[in-house]
């Protein structure tokens, strides 16, 4: 059973909450989950899945415990070929709506990395994110079966 990791980016912890949400659920599933908080690209295992909750700051900017990351993606060459998806947090009343999510998929995808399902863009001024993500936890959790199987 597949190992996945999620990266958390909050400044105010928004994010945190909901990663740590979607974390027990793939739990009940009998899935093995690894939080990063902070996350370091060179301790995050790259065959495995990861799911990457992101929310945006300043300027469509990433939040505070991932700007060391945004660097090491800056600076880095490649990635292996793991799958992973984007839940991008923001809210629609800034020009830069969940524009760190969007960039971190574009990101991952220029590296290397494989897309297993279409970023979820969550808006907080309208949406309830926990139910987005309780929506879409079956399908991914169909998805990464079809992965580990192989
Ligand atoms: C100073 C500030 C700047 C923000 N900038 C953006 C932005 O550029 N784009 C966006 O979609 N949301 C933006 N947001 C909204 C945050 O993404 C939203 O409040 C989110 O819930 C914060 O998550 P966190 O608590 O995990 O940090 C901003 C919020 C603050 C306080």
């Amino acid at each position: 059973m597949a190992n996945i990791q999620i990266l958390v980016g909050t400044t105010s912890g928004n994010t945190e909450f909901l990663a740590d949400h979607a974390a027990d659920l793939l739990k009940q599933q009998s899935f093995d989950v690894e939080l990063h908080y902070e996350p370091n690209l060179s301790a995050i295992d790259q065959t495995q899945p990861w799911l990457i909750f992101i929310a945006s700051h300043g300027a469509g900017d990433y939040a505070d415990s991932m700007l060391d990351f945004h660097q090491q993606l800056l600076d880095s060459s490649g990635l292996k070929a793991f799958p992973y998806t984007v839940i991008a947090i923001g809210e629609s009343c800034y020009d830069t709506y969940c524009a760190a999510g969007r960039d971190i998929d574009q990101r991952l995808d220029n590296l290397g990395a494989n897309r297993f399902s279409d970023r979820l863009e969550i808006d907080m001024l309208q949406d309830d994110p926990e139910i987005m993500v309780e929506n879409q936890i079956s399908f991914w959790i169909e998805k990464l079966r079809s992965y580990t199987q192989k």
